[in-house]
Parts: C-alpha cells; sequence; structure tokens
C-alpha cells in the first residue's frame, strides 16, 4: 500500500481523516496535542524544526503528502507573525521541495482569507489580496510552492464545520447555557462540513488533480444567519442570538467582509458538499453536543 502523509492529523480537520479508513497506509504527525488513532502510523513533530521535518521524511518516505498543520487562527498569526511565517509559508514550500525532488503528489491547504473580500464569489484564478497576517502567508505560501513544484496542489479551503472544537460547537454549547452569542451579520463564507472538506481533499489527490481548487459550500451565508440556522435544527432559543458588526468587535486581525468562493470547477470533478442544513441535521442526529 502507498504511504499517505497527513501532516497535523491533531487538528480539527486533521481528526477527520483520523478516523476516516483510506486506501494508504496513513503517516500522521502531531505537535502538542497527543493523538490516538487506530490504523495508522503516528509521528511527533515540530515540522518548523528543520532536523525534525527531514528526519520525518527519511523515515516514513511518502508516496504522496497532505499539509494539513498551520497556525489557523487569525488573531494568533497576527500577534505571533514569526510563527505564521515558519509554519504556514516555510513548512509549505519546504514539502514542495521535497515533493519536488521526488515527483510526488503535494496538496497544500490554503483558505477562503487569500481574497479581499469586496468581490465575491472568487474563483481560483480571481487575485487574491489578503488583508491580513494569516491569508498573506498562505498565499505567499500558494506562490512560492507553485513556482518551485508545478504539479503541487492548493485547496482553498473556507470556513469548516462539524463536530469537535470550533466555532459551531462554542455556539451551541452557549446557546444551551443559556448565553447570548454575538454573530456578525456583515461577514459571508461559504462554509463547509468538515467531512466534506476532507472528502474533497481526497478527490483532489486521488485524481492527481494539481493547481489551484476550491473547496466551498453550495450556499454563501453570513455568521449570523450560519447560527440562526444551527439553532433552529437544534431546537434552540434563537432570541439569545445578537446580531453585530465587524467594526463593533476589536480583534487582532482584520476580517474581509465577503469571500465567498466559486467552486463551480470543483464540482464539476465530483466535490459534491451537502446543504447546510442536511449537514447540521447529521450533527444533531449524533447526539454528541
Ligand atoms: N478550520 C477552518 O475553518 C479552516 C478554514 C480555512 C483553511 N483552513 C486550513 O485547513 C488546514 C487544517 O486546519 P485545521 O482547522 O485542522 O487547523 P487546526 O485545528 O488549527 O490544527 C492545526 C494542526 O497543525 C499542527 N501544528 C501546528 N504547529 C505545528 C508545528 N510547529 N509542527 C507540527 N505541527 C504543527 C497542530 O498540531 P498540535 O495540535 O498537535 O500542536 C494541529 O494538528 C490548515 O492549513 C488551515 O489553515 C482551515
Amino acid at each position: 500500500m502507498k504511504k499517505l502523509l497527513i501532516t497535523g492529523i491533531s487538528g480539527f480537520l486533521g481528526q477527520y481523516f483520523a478516523r476516516h479508513k483510506m486506501d494508504w497506509e496513513v503517516h500522521g504527525t502531531y505537535y502538542s496535542t497527543p493523538t490516538q488513532a487506530a490504523g495508522l502510523s503516528l509521528h511527533q513533530v515540530d515540522l518548523t524544526n528543520t532536523k525534525e521535518h527531514s528526519e520525518l521524511l527519511n523515515r516514513v518516505q511518502p508516496d504522496a503528502i497532505l499539509h494539513l498543520a498551520a497556525l489557523s487562527n487569525p488573531n494568533v498569526c497576527e500577534q505571533k507573525p514569526e510563527l505564521s511565517y515558519a509554519i504556514n509559508q516555510e513548512v509549505g514550500l519546504a514539502f514542495a521541495k521535497y515533493a519536488a525532488t521526488k515527483h510526488i503528489p503535494y496538496l497544500f491547504t490554503s483558505t477562503d482569507l487569500v481574497f479581499q473580500g469586496d468581490d465575491a464569489p472568487y474563483a481560483p484564478a480571481d487575485m487574491p489580496a489578503p488583508i491580513m497576517t494569516y491569508g498573506k502567508d498562505k498565499y505567499h505560501a500558494e506562490k512560492a510552492i507553485l513556482q518551485q513544484y508545478s504539479e503541487a496542489t492548493i485547496a482553498r479551503l473556507p470556513l469548516l464545520y462539524g463536530l469537535g472544537a470550533n466555532f459551531l460547537s462554542n455556539w451551541i454549547q452557549k446557546l444551551k447555557n443559556g448565553e447570548k452569542v454575538y454573530a456578525f451579520t456583515d461577514e459571508y463564507r461559504t462554509p463547509t462540513y468538515a467531512p466534506d472538506a476532507a472528502a474533497g481533499l481526497l478527490l483532489l489527490l486521488e485524481q492527481k488533480q494539481t493547481g489551484i481548487w476550491h473547496l466551498g459550500g453550495k450556499e454563501s451565508i453570513s455568521r449570523f444567519d450560519f447560527i440562526r440556522l444551527a439553532a433552529k435544527v437544534f431546537a434552540l432559543d434563537e432570541s439569545l442570538m445578537v446580531p453585530s458588526l465587524q467594526k463593533e468587535v476589536k480583534m487582532p486581525a482584520a476580517r474581509p467582509a465577503n469571500v465567498s468562493l466559486d467552486s463551480s470547477a470543483t464540482y464539476e470533478i465530483g466535490f459534491s458538499p451537502k446543504s447546510m442544513e442536511e449537514n447540521l441535521q447529521l450533527i444533531h442526529s449524533t447526539k454528541r453536543h
């Protein structure tokens, strides 16, 4: 069986791969979050440490690389730009160099936040103009990776939701506790359910697609309307939801207004995310909240 190296298996998206049976011998990496996963080999590594990085590659000798590890919180990236640069740019490029030498598939996960947010929806060929450190580092990484290895794959992910430590779980817990939830009415995304995104990444990898692809969901929605839909599906008190505007909340990282993705090219090759309502029903029916 061919070996797939998945970095960041301990992260929000990585956890879906850890639970999914695949036609690969999977090697997953984690850094600070000890992780358990049956049927795959785990490696604890600081990918920003060049020695540990190359030891990992020598040890695993992967036939393909799916790079999920990142500093993925835009506010933390703004506060720790050196760390963002190291993990979000340098590590991504180091894998591209290795993949180019070995001529193996390499998939780098980027973000809808490479776009400025004033001209959505954005197709893969549209020009990025990121407005915060996280988006800038991801965009610079994209360019450097494709320059280094034109057969690399860049998957731009939108806001992801699902079970586990993410914004949806936090909001639902607050509503259950009877606490108010403030959500932006002026921030639009095309959210994707994390297992749908994981399936999309595998599709790109298995079809050996190269270049830039978007993995957005089929609906563009504000954060406020998204949580209102979740509250409806989960039968929670919608009156606890408070509409708010981006300018009312001071945050380290600037936030674009609308980074909805045009993912039609990816739908054409078989990426088929379910509707938000269907996915929220599915999450609700697992009764893990
Ligand atoms: N979640 C979203 O809504 C979203 C949206 C758009 C794009 N993306 C992109 O999708 C990918 C996956 O995101 P995610 O939400 O799963 O991220 P996440 O939950 O923040 O997980 C980040 C992962 O990176 C690992 N990591 C961080 N620093 C590391 C280091 N120095 N060495 C080795 N591993 C390190 C973490 O390991 P430990 O936890 O073990 O330290 C963790 O496994 C990322 O490229 C992210 O930028 C995510």
